[in-house]
């Protein structure tokens, strides 16, 4: 068998370790030829592959990154870019033309809903799903999050030195457009005292007035985490999430505030080892998937128990944080401030 792997969409730790995982167990348990794919779909458009040898895939278990490289095409997506390129067709062509068997396809809910286009289209397509977001349907757990969980509270807690120092409120900016994972995980962790995520509407002066009577119960700082995607008026010259809510606090209460946006640094560096060995567990997986002929479905976690999910049922959804998570719950009982 021929097997191609390719990476899509944003990097996060833990990649190599899951192309590691696909590729060691292709080449030594079913002496399959492995093709990674550069670029993600766009190394699948214009041809652009290399063979990858057991010896390629040595050294890579803790890297950051990917090393194939990837890229946020969608190439079933109409853009005025290039309309003379008819994407699908030249995939179709170069897929048989590569003789692959098979092509697993490590990415998030954008990737996962090209692969189930790809199996649709007749192409024995597998997904592994990675994000820092943790937000792909069908799976409890995407690598890649515990990583950017490490790194997002080991800030929070650089962050409250500071905040206690100088008696300041803290407000931390942490990834996620959509889904508050990230911000309602790292928030617990690092003990903020307010969590502000996507799904969970706020009021901007129960935020102020929580900081207020904070001060006044002689609390010397405040930790506030919130989420990139959080509404706020964007028009308002505001340039992230956490300016607004740190401008917003001093200019409400005089309390001197502070914002850190996180950024790219969540996404970097080396995966941790929950997400290694995630990360491992799903590339294996996928390939004894693939040795079988099972095809069209998403490797994933499931109440701690590795299986896999029909692409079908992923395809166009998002796990979002659910209004009766028992996380949302517990940060409540803890006085947490939910806004
Ligand atoms: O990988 C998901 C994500 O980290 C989002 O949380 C974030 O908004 C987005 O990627 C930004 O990534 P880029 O700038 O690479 O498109």
């Amino acid at each position: 068998m021929k097997i191609g792997i390719l990476t899509a969409g944003g990097d996060c730790p833990g990649i190599n370790a899951a192309i590691r995982g696909v590729g060691k167990t292709a080449i030594l348990e079913y002496g399959m030829e492995v093709v990674g794919i550069s670029s993600g779909f766009r190394g699948l458009i214009a041809k652009e592959s290399v063979c990858l040898h057991e010896d390629m895939l040595s050294g890579i278990l803790t890297t950051g990154g990917t090393i194939l490289g990837t890229s946020r095409e969608k190439p079933f997506k109409k853009t005025s870019d290039d309309p003379s390129q008819d994407k699908p067709s030249l995939i179709r062509k170069n897929f048989a033309e590569m003789g692959l068997d098979v092509l697993v396809c490590i990415g998030g809910n954008g990737t996962m809903k090209t692969a189930y286009r790809l199996n649709e289209d007749g192409f024995p397509v597998i997904g592994i799903p990675k994000t820092i977001d943790n937000d792909v349907w069908g799976t409890d757990r995407s690598f890649g999050f515990d990583s950017a969980l490490s790194i997002a509270t080991e800030a929070l807690d650089r962050l409250q030195t500071t905040a206690n120092s100088h008696g300041r409120t803290m407000v931390m900016e942490v990834m996620g457009h959509n889904a508050g994972w990230l911000a309602l995980e790292s928030g617990i962790a690092g003990g903020a005292d307010v969590i502000l995520i996507p799904e969970i509407p706020f009021d901007v002066n129960v935020v102020t007035r929580f900081i207020g009577e904070r001060y006044k119960r002689n609390k010397p700082s405040s930790i506030v985490v919130v989420a990139e995607g959080i509404a706020y008026p964007e028009k308002s010259g505001f340039t992230s999430a956490a300016h607004y809510i740190a401008r917003t606090i001093t200019e409400t209460t005089g309390i001197e505030t502070r914002e850190t946006v996180l950024g790219y640094i969540q996404r970097g560096g080396v995966p941790t080892a929950s997400d290694r060995i995630l990360a491992t567990e799903f590339g294996t997986q996928a390939v004894q998937y693939a040795a079988e002929g099972k095809t069209g479905v998403m490797v994933r976690l499931s109440c701690g128990v590795i299986g896999a999910i029909p692409l079908s049922e992923v395809s166009g959804k998002t796990r979002i944080v659910p209004a009766d998570n028992p996380l949302v719950e517990k940060a409540r009982l803890l006085g947490t401030c939910l806004g």
